[in-house]
């Protein structure tokens, strides 16, 4: 069966208070969203990924060497990203659960230092990418940046915040200011409710 763009689960002008408006969210999702999936339907169509999990085309398809990893690859990891991060978004859930304040503060020394470290890792990836909070294997949490599509399914690790830095998402809002669009997705976007679930 071939894969679907999954509505927002918000409408389009649900975060614009948030600071990521409804024009951002109509391109974001409705247009670039909708492309990676429309595309890795056509690259897969009559391939041995045909009828297989998005995540197994994932891992698959990810290419540990190749520094351009290959369309199928984009296009799977790129709506799974997307399919994460609009969940790890909503308006009014900027409180973070107890418990998920305690890891933070326990790997990274307090909430205030891991969205430094979080933000400097989303302002440090050149060129377009994601910055990511992750559970290792281990259950350890660590901050990581990763290239293009490249997400945390490629090395085992448990996504529990990503932040999409392409300049699409965040160009309408923040025009080049990356570090401000950072700084206002910890504090006033992400559902750390959502984070929680998945930690
Ligand atoms: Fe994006």
């Amino acid at each position: 069966m071939a894969f679907t763009l999954p509505d927002l689960p918000y409408a389009h002008d649900a975060l614009a208070a948030g600071g990521m408006s409804k024009e951002t969210l109509e391109y974001h999702h409705d247009k670039h969203h909708k492309a990676y999936v429309d595309k890795l339907n056509e690259l897969i169509a009559g391939t041995e990924w045909e009828g297989k999990s998005l995540e197994d085309i994932v891992t698959g398809t990810y290419n540990k060497t190749a520094v351009a990893q290959n369309g199928i690859f984009n296009n799977a990891s790129q709506h799974w990203n997307h399919s994460q991060f609009w969940e790890m978004m909503g308006a009014g859930k900027n409180t973070i659960p107890g418990n998920l304040e305690k890891a933070l503060t326990e790997a990274f020394g307090s909430v205030d230092e891991f969205k430094k470290k979080f933000s400097e890792a989303g302002v440090g990836q050149f060129g377009s990418g994601w910055a990511w909070l992750v559970k290792n294997a281990d259950g350890s949490l660590a901050i990581t940046k990763t290239e293009n599509g490249v997400n945390p399914l490629c090395f085992g690790q448990t996504a529990l915040l990503g932040c999409d830095v392409w300049e699409h998402s965040y160009y309408i809002d923040f025009r080049n200011a990356r570090p401000k669009y950072l700084e206002n997705f910890l504090n006033n976007l992400v559902n750390w409710e959502n984070v929680a679930s998945r930690y």
